[in-house]
């Protein structure tokens, strides 16, 4: 499925009045038969989260987006489940009901740490996978089996034996969105939070770094190792040009842009700093830009806006569809039913798990 190139974001919640209070009344039913209804104890179990949201949420949507969010909490205390979730979740998921939240490495990592039984997922399948080859012991449940990523469908395990044979004796660097297939035949694992750092750990001429074209390209710009690539693309991040940049310069004279190393080069290029989720965070929080262009998936600058009020969020953006499949709905369901578990035999475990611990000894770069 190919992602939206979404200009109009910023006109999304203008729509027609009353189409808005009809689907708001149906929901509203659909809410009471399901038993989910704004009562004084949800009202004031949520206060807080709504309180924080209410800038980004339209009043008139949070008593549907309250009872799930109250009854998600709930039921997590009920059943010793955790949720983790991806900076690209949106507000009502990432403030609303997670526990930790973080880029790719950061759920990684988190995942070694879990004490609960049960760890939801709120991110795509290869984050999931990550979290149950570190947490074997635990149940780890994906709200959607289908919320995928281009990144990993563009290669297979086959494909790396295939690369190995070609380039023997090479070490094998995999970005972490792929496969638990692809990280057995991983040497190590990065993410865009320590590629570069990852690479030169290796103390090697050549490697091959797969399956980003894109975050390979950067790399190769930042190191003297030489970069044997494939050709993923994430199809989020693909879609951004420099004629969006130069354009949007032209509107806001002051304005900063940050690029995640899946943009294209030409992207990079144009921007004043490259770095994965957590460091656009970062630089937000520390730079305090005036106007600010993310170019990446838009919940980030939803989340961010939150807690850097001083800064404005240019928002032309694009939506991953995979992330975007994960729902308070489908949270609840999973809570409920133990639904759509993660499962991978133990041999696969056992052959990927080293790459992660090894990318996690590492660590960030800063
Ligand atoms: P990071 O959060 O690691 O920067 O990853 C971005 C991404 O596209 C995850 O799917
Ligand atoms: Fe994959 Fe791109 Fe979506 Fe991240 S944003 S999950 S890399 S398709």
């Amino acid at each position: 499925m190919a992602a939206n190139t979404d200009f109009s974001y910023i006109d999304k919640y203008k729509c027609d009045n009353n189409i808005v209070t009809i689907v708001c009344i149906l929901l509203l039913f659909v809410l009471m038969i399901n038993q989910l209804t704004f009562n004084e104890e949800v009202k004031a179990g949520t206060l807080g989260i709504y309180k924080k949201l209410k800038n980004s949420i339209p009043d008139i949507e949070w008593p549907l987006i309250a009872p799930y969010v109250y009854e998600i909490n709930k039921l997590k205390k009920e059943t010793n489940s955790i949720i983790l979730a991806h900076n690209y979740q949106t507000p009502q998921i990432f403030y609303g009901v997670a526990d930790i939240v973080g880029d790719s490495l950061a759920l990684a990592i988190e995942a070694t740490k879990v004490k609960q039984d049960n760890i939801i997922m709120c991110g795509v399948h290869f984050m999931a996978e990550t979290a149950k080859i570190m947490s074997p012991q635990k149940r780890v449940f994906l709200p959607n089996l289908k919320a995928g990523c281009s990144l990993a469908d563009s290669i297979t395990g086959k494909d790396v034996i295939q690369l190995k044979k070609k380039y023997p004796g090479m070490p094998v660097v995999s970005y972490v969105n792929t496969s638990a297939d692809v990280k057995a035949e991983t040497d190590i694992c990065c993410t865009s939070a320590n590629a570069v750092k990852v690479v030169e750990s290796l103390n090697v001429k050549r490697v091959i770094f797969l399956p980003d074209e894109y975050l390979a390209k950067y790399v190769a710009s930042q190191t003297k190792v030489e970069i044997i690539s494939w050709h993923g693309k994430c199809e989020v991040h693909e879609q951004f040009s420099e004629k969006d940049i130069r354009e949007l310069r032209n509107n806001y004279p002051e304005l900063t842009v940050i690029a995640h190393p899946e943009c294209p080069p030409d992207v990079i290029k144009a921007s004043d700093f490259t770095g994965s989720t957590s460091h656009m965070v970062q630089y937000v929080k520390k730079n305090k830009p005036k106007n600010v262009f993310l170019v990446t998936e838009c919940s980030m600058s939803d989340n961010i806006e939150i807690e850097n009020p001083t800064t404005n969020f240019v928002k032309p953006c694009n939506t991953c569809p995979h992330m975007k499949s994960i729902t308070l709905k489908n949270i609840l369901d999973c809570l409920k039913h133990k639904k759509n578990e993660i499962l991978i035999d133990s041999t696969t475990i056992q052959r990927s798990r080293g790459s992660i611990e090894k990318m996690i000894a590492i660590g960030r770069q800063n």
